[in-house]
């Protein structure tokens, strides 16, 4: 296998921005198992799972930096300069993302604050949570003359509010993934409403998606807020809410919250 190093002349060391996919370890890159196991510096995040986590090398260190769903700058400022103080320091460091580090994994910070500190810095893509909810579901995110458009959006800004999307055109059609949607799904699901989307639009939540615990609760885009709610749970959730959701059905060995 070819072996590439974070690219970047005159810089001082070298960091990696890896996604780590959605917990799944048979749904990691090769380049990214192969890094994971070659880090002198493993820096992870809560969605991280420890099957990932084994396979860095004996004697690699291993810093766990989570928070789940949103991070205090403060708290984000102290992991840029961990990663570069590694780095600069001649280690290996690895910062390993859930899903994709681009996809509202504030990989871009990371990024930039890499760049400005001298670290030469390569990206490795991952499986990001809509993707493998797609696949799991064995739903396709965009199908011909169902949906023609693919939204990834969060519902959670940085104050732990619902962002201002523009509702309108998103209730037009396509499919809608919507990250760290759980809290502000009520308020999300009434503002499509608002904006001319029809309450039955199928609508699904996957929690802890590739993962033993994973769980799928079916509705509309009326009732999937006080579903997602009665059937409670911890797991992180990804929401789909779109035509295409009609098309997930029960498969062996997954757990249902059956629809009413
Ligand atoms: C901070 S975002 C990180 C997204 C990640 N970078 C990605 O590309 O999937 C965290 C959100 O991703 C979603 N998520 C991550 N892992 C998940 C999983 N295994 N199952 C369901 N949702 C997941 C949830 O919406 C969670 O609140």
């Amino acid at each position: 296998m070819t072996s590439r190093t974070a690219s970047g002349a005159g810089m001082a060391g070298r960091a990696f921005l890896v996604g780590a996919g959605p917990g799944d370890p048979d749904l990691l890159t090769l380049k990214a198992a192969r890094l994971i196991g070659e880090a002198d510096v493993l820096l992870f995040d809560s969605l991280v799972g420890r099957e990932i986590l084994a396979l860095a090398k004996p004697g690699a260190r291993l810093v766990d930096v989570g928070k789940r769903c949103g991070r205090p700058s403060a708290q984000q400022a102290a992991i840029n300069r961990l990663i570069a103080t590694h780095a600069r320091a001649g280690r290996m460091v690895v910062r390993l993302k859930g899903g994709d580090p681009f996809v509202f994994g504030r990989g871009g910070e990371e990024l930039a604050s890499l760049r400005a500190a001298g670290v030469a810095v390569e990206v490795v893509p991952g499986i990001t949570t809509a993707l493998a909810v797609g696949a799991a579901l064995q739903v396709p995110l965009t199908h011909r003359g169902m949906a023609r458009g693919l939204h990834l959006l969060t519902a959670h800004t940085r104050e732990g509010e619902l962002p201002a999307h523009d509702w309108t055109a998103l209730a037009r059609g396509g499919t809608l993934a919507i990250y760290m949607g759980v809290r502000t799904l009520p308020l999300l699901a009434a503002r499509l409403l608002t904006a001319g989307m029809a309450p039955e639009t199928p609508a699904i939540a996957v929690q802890s998606v590739t993962l033993p615990e994973e769980r799928r609760i079916p509705g509309t885009l009326a009732d999937i807020a006080d579903r997602v709610a009665a059937a409670g749970g911890e797991g992180p959730t990804l929401v789909l809410i779109g035509e295409i959701a009609a098309m997930a059905l029960p498969a062996a060995g997954t757990s249902w919250v059956a629809a009413a």
